[in-house]
């Protein structure tokens, strides 16, 4: 199919700078409708997409900056404010803005940096036609604090979220909505940043960083963000278009011999991106709950939607091999959809003068290993196809918000095994903590996990089960999820109430 054929590379450094950005309130006057894109509208299939070539999407350009969330407090604080709002961006050159819900009217949304220690108050305002909330993706915070759909922010109204980043809890996070059955459209309308929290004694912190925001960007004809086709709602949405802080395949500048340290998050709402850089040497030094043991040497990454890794890249050169963070084919069993089968060029990495290679520490944070468990329990995936109405089951139920799936205690060990009785691969979250990784099945056959590593989201690959453990710090109740967010709007969602 011609379609599938999107995201080669081009050495065309060209055309106006694409910049994401506008007040919100600049974008107010071009509203678009609201309720089009829910479930029940849209193609069975994308054959009437446009080709990504043929938008016009200015590609090749330096990779955009992420804007900062300015912090209004005092020291040991972070005080800020977002707002959600309909915003029209100029995308396509030539053609009419394009119609986005972003926070603080920045695609992606502005970035939020503290430390370790810091009490952060967020404020937030919902100036969309339906309710909201901001979820702390990976963050320890305070049930609720974060963003659960059972506390829902409604249009016109704002609340504040108020929680302190606990010692140990430097990571490269982000925030996006969650509220019921509404998150998988606000997302790919727009609405999600990052939140990096920072250590004081971070043994990278002489690294220059390079931040990398990986989302799915999806226009119809017209330049507009499309609605979902059946086959988005249920193999999970993809687009045209892989970005990049953005940007459509962006350059980034490397110095031959420099070191880099990219913080990487899969924001797109489905795709699980399998990442390599043929031409260096790299090193994965994080996930998604920071820094890792000791740096571990890599030639792909697995990132599944939700997941963050954190890499040094090295600038040496390897001939004869494209200098590129690309994605790899990966078959993710849909159902409806083509699978990637080709590689997509994400970036470009463009050499730039020499530097001195900077020493990288051969060990990083020590990672103790959640010893024995308290608590055992099993987590099905499910998919029923024989029931629009109920199609993604976790232990073969479709997600109530007044259901409380499993309870449990603070401070208590708990070992989950995630069983994929499924046909698609459907990476699990879980809110409020950070899990290890003990083991997982390949192609059934147990296979210890090779490295600690603190982790939020997990991929679980048709018909394999990962087994996890993890303890919760703060009582209250936790979602957990397929981070599909198509998959997690249509139910496949369960809670853990969580007592003192
Ligand atoms: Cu990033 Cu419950 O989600
Ligand atoms: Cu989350
Ligand atoms: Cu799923």
């Amino acid at each position: 199919m011609d379609r599938r054929h999107f995201l080669h590379w081009s050495s065309a450094l060209a055309l106006t700078p694409l910049l994401l950005r506008k007040s919100w309130a600049e974008g107010m006057a071009d509203m678009p409708g609201m309720d089009h894109a829910g479930m029940g509208h849209g193609a069975a299939t994308d054959a009437a997409l446009p080709a990504a070539e043929g938008l016009g999407l200015p590609r090749g350009l330096p990779l955009p900056a992420l804007s900062m969330l300015a912090n209004q407090g005092a020291a040991g604080q972070f005080l800020g404010q977002l707002r959600a709002a309909p915003v029209s961006l100029p995308l396509l050159p030539g053609k009419p803005a394009t119609a986005f819900w972003a926070y603080n009217g920045q695609i992606p949304g502005p970035a939020i940096v503290a430390w370790e220690g810091d009490e952060v108050s967020l404020q937030f305002t919902n100036q969309l036609a339906q309710p909201s909330t901001i979820h702390w993706h990976g963050m320890p915070v305070p049930a609720e604090q974060d963003g659960n759909p059972h506390a829902p922010v409604l249009p016109d109204q704002t609340r504040n979220y108020h929680f302190k980043l606990p010692a140990g809890s430097a990571a490269s996070y982000w925030y996006h909505p969650h509220p019921h059955g509404h998150t998988a459209q606000q997302a790919y309308m727009g609405l999600a940043g990052v939140f990096v929290v920072k250590s004081r004694n971070d043994p990278l912190a002489h690294l220059p960083e390079q931040w990398l925001v990986l989302s799915d960007l999806k226009l119809d004809v017209h330049g507009q963000i499309a609605d979902s086709s059946a086959a988005d709602r249920h193999d999970g949405r993809e687009g045209q278009f892989v970005l990049v802080n953005g940007g459509w395949q962006p350059v980034i500048t490397l110095a031959e011999g420099e070191r880099q340290r990219w913080r990487i998050w899969n924001a797109s709402s489905a795709r699980i991106l399998k990442l390599a850089l043929p031409a260096h040497e790299v090193q994965l030094v994080g996930t998604d709950g920071g820094l890792i043991g000791a740096p571990r040497r890599i030639d792909t990454l697995l990132l599944s939607p939700g997941e963050r890794a954190e890499i040094v890249i090295t600038g040496r050169f390897t001939h004869g091999q494209p200098s590129a963070l690309q994605a790899l084919p990966y078959n993710r069993g849909k159902a409806m959809g083509p699978e990637q089968s080709e590689i997509l060029t994400l970036a470009t990495i463009s050499r730039n003068g020499s530097k001195d290679t900077a020493e990288l520490p051969t060990t990083l944070r020590p990672i103790a290993p959640l010893e024995a468990p308290a608590v055992k329990r099993v987590v099905q995936f499910s998919e029923n196809m024989a029931d629009p109405a109920a199609m993604f089951l976790i232990n073969g139920k479709k997600f109530d918000m007044n259901r409380v799936d499993f309870t449990g205690k603070v401070g208590q060990i708990e070992e989950w095994d995630i069983v994929s009785q499924a046909h698609m691969d459907h990476p699990f979250h879980i809110h409020g903590t950070q899990f290890q990784v003990i083991a997982r099945t390949d192609d059934g056959v147990w296979q210890p996990e090779p490295f600690l590593a603190w982790r939020d989201v997990v991929n679980i690959p048709a018909g394999e089960t990962v087994r996890l453990r993890f303890v919760q710090a703060m009582p209250g109740l936790r979602m957990f999820h397929c981070h599909i967010l198509e998959h997690e709007d249509a139910g496949m969602m369960a809670m853990l109430e969580v007592s003192a």
